[in-house]
This record gives structure tokens, C-alpha cells and sequence, in this order.
């Protein structure tokens, strides 16, 4: 059974290095000490938050209810054909653990999501990508559990409508589930993706021709390490702004004005222009504002000086996106999730 802590602090489980409290905390190693939890009448009432890394979210103030925190852990395969393994990782695992034991055993997909920080059960919840891959790609199923009816489902791809750090967890079914574990399908003849211009760059300055898996991650690594901050020297989320996407009329108007702006065109005929550069534009990049600003190196990673509130954050984000609107006449939306 579970221990059910009082006011407990959340600084050591937010990447952002927010002091704020959560009223109830407690974490939980297998499904059955979850459903204790949740079966408990004393908690049906109370509002819940679940915390996987942490890496993706802003506290803007003490949580008023319970935290529980997925320490769920295991990695198996469950199955192979001739082309792929299929493995199920424990929502409590960190990816990039996850990612190394990929690596390990010569299972092909992942290596391009090196290094991200955070939970294999928020993998699928914000659709994680970087460096031309993103995770629906290698997504084979998820187990997940009805916070209030208990029941387990499995989820199929198609049920997780996956979109550009998008999926169903994060709209209609918000709140509702707990990811349980995750099934990736991961190649044994791999695929290299190497097209990303930072990618391809990093390799030809190797002499790397025919880049394996291990280079591939090597140097979405270095380029990872060199742009953006580590989150435990100072405190992050990653991309805080998702990059906007806007409509061909608009974009034509956008690039008349602004011809020097890096764009790229999307599947469904949208142009995404990365919110880093319109950021970059509005002056925001590398300016402080008491102990909060933007990185000096990835102007879309809002950072923590040492002593930020979530409130300080989050009224530094408020102000980029006003300028950005004011200048460009764009909506960023955030990434992060905020609480
Ligand atoms: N740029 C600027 N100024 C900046 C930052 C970027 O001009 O301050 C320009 C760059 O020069 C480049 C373009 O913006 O032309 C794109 O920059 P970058 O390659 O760094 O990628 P991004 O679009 O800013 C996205 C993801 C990252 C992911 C990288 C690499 C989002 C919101 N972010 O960033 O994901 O690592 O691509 O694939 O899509 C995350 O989600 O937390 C995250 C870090």
C-alpha cells in the first residue's frame, strides 16, 4: 500500500525548479498500489495531478489536491516478427533510459529522441519529436486506467490521434487517464533519418557516411547538449511555445515582410515557422528579466535563474506572446502544460 504524504514540496520533481506544494503526495510502483489509491473513498473527491518527469509542466501555485507520482518501472519485449521488436516500457521509466536500452539492443527508432528529458508515460501524451522523428512513428499501443471507473484499456494508435505534440490525452480525454505502459514498435533493419540540417552537419564534420543508430544518437546528443540548457545546472522545460502553424494566405503575407524568416512546410499544406526565430525578433533572446528569461542559445526555452515563481514564468510568457502577436500578428500557444 501507498503512503499518502502531507504538503509536500515539488521543487525535486519539476525540471523548471518551481517551488510550489502539493497538499497530498504519493507515488506508486505497480497498477494494483495505483488502484488502492484510487478505489480509497477518501480520494474520489479530490482533484489529482499526475506526475511523470516532470519536464513538461509550469506550477504556477501549491496543488490543492493529490499528487501521484508514476515510479512504475520494466522494460520487455513482447513480441517479434522479421521486421520489428516490440517492446513495452513501464510509464514510470525515463525515456532516455528507455532510448539507451533501444540503442543496447540494436532496436532501430529512437535514437533521433535522444536525450529527451521525461517519463515514457508522457512520451505518447505530447507526442514527443525532435530531429525529424516524432514518437507516434515508433508507437505501436498503451495501456492506460479510467481515473474514476478504474477500467483498463488498451489504446490503439489511431484512438490516440496524435498531432504535432498533440494527442487525445491532452484534449477530450484530458485528466482522464493514467498511462500504465507503452509498446513501441522498433525496427531490426533500421531506417536512418539524417536529413535534419544540424544532423547531417554534425555527421559530415565526422566523416560519418553510413551513420549507424549509435551516431545518429551521438550526435542528436551533441547537438542537443550544445543548444539547449540541462535542465539540472538550469531549471527548463524544453520548447516552452509550440511552433505556430498558419494558413498559405497568411504565410505568403507573413513572407513578404519577412523573407529572411526560416519556415517549413507541413504534410497538411500548413507553413510552420519556429517560434524560436519569431521570439528572437521580438529582442526576447537571452534577456533576463529578474530571475527568469529567455536562453541565450534556444530564445523558445524560458529558464529559471535560481529563484523563479511559476508566476514570474508564466508572466514572461505572457508578454512574449503579446509581442510576438504585436509584431507578427502570430498566436504561439504554449507547450508546456500549465498549473
Ligand atoms: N531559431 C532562431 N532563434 C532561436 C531559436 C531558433 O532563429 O532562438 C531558428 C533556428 O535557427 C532554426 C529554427 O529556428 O532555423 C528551428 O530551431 P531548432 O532546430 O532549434 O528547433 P525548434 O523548432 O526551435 C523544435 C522542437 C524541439 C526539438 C527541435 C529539434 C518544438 C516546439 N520544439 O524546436 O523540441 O528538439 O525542434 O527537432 O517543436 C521540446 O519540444 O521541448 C523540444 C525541445
Amino acid at each position: 500500500m501507498s503512503t499518502v504524504l502531507n504538503n509536500v514540496s515539488l521543487l525535486p520533481f519539476n525540471t523548471f525548479g518551481i517551488k510550489a506544494n502539493a497538499k497530498y503526495f504519493t507515488e506508486f510502483g505497480s497498477t494494483a498500489a495505483l488502484i488502492d489509491i484510487l478505489k480509497d473513498p477518501q480520494w474520489s473527491n479530490i482533484k489529482k495531478m499526475i506526475l511523470g518527469g516532470g519536464s513538461n509542466i509550469l506550477l504556477t501555485h501549491d496543488f490543492d489536491g493529490l499528487v501521484l507520482k508514476n515510479s512504475m518501472r520494466g522494460i520487455e519485449i513482447t513480441k517479434e516478427d522479421p521486421d520489428y521488436f516490440y517492446v513495452k516500457a513501464s510509464a514510470g521509466e525515463q525515456w532516455h533510459d528507455f532510448v539507451l536500452y533501444c540503442l543496447h539492443h540494436q532496436m532501430g527508432g529512437v535514437e533521433n529522441l535522444s536525450l529527451i528529458p521525461g517519463s515514457v508515460g508522457a512520451s505518447p501524451m505530447q507526442n514527443i519529436g525532435a530531429y525529424g522523428v516524432e514518437l507516434c512513428d515508433v508507437f505501436d499501443s498503451l495501456e492506460a486506467i479510467h481515473i474514476s471507473s478504474l477500467e483498463q484499456k488498451i489504446f490503439t494508435k489511431a484512438e490516440c490521434h496524435f498531432g504535432y505534440r498533440e494527442s487525445v490525452f491532452k484534449r477530450s480525454l484530458k485528466d482522464q487517464y493514467i498511462i500504465l505502459s507503452v509498446t513501441y514498435r522498433l525496427s531490426k533493419e533500421h531506417v536512418i533519418h539524417n536529413s535534419y540540417g544540424a544532423i547531417s552537419e554534425v555527421l559530415r564534420q565526422k566523416h560519418i557516411e553510413k551513420p549507424t543508430i549509435q551516431d545518429i544518437s551521438n550526435a542528436v546528443i551533441e547537438i542537443r547538449q550544445s543548444k539547449l540548457p540541462d535542465p539540472k545546472q538550469l531549471g527548463n522545460a524544453g520548447s516552452f511555445f509550440k511552433n505556430p502553424e498558419i494558413e498559405e494566405l497568411a504565410f505568403k503575407q507573413f513572407h513578404l515582410l519577412h523573407p529572411a524568416a526560416p519556415f517549413f512546410k507541413t504534410s497538411n499544406g500548413q507553413y510552420k515557422i519556429p517560434a524560436g526565430w519569431l521570439i528572437e525578433q521580438c529582442g526576447w533572446k537571452g534577456k533576463v528579466i529578474g530571475n527568469t528569461g529567455a536562453h541565450k542559445d534556444q530564445a523558445l526555452v524560458l529558464v529559471n535563474y535560481g529563484h523563479a515563481t511559476g508566476e514570474e514564468i508564466w508572466t514572461l510568457a505572457l508578454k512574449i506572446q503579446h509581442s510576438v502577436k504585436e509584431k507578427f500578428d502570430i498566436d504561439i500557444h504554449t507547450e508546456v502544460n500549465i498549473h
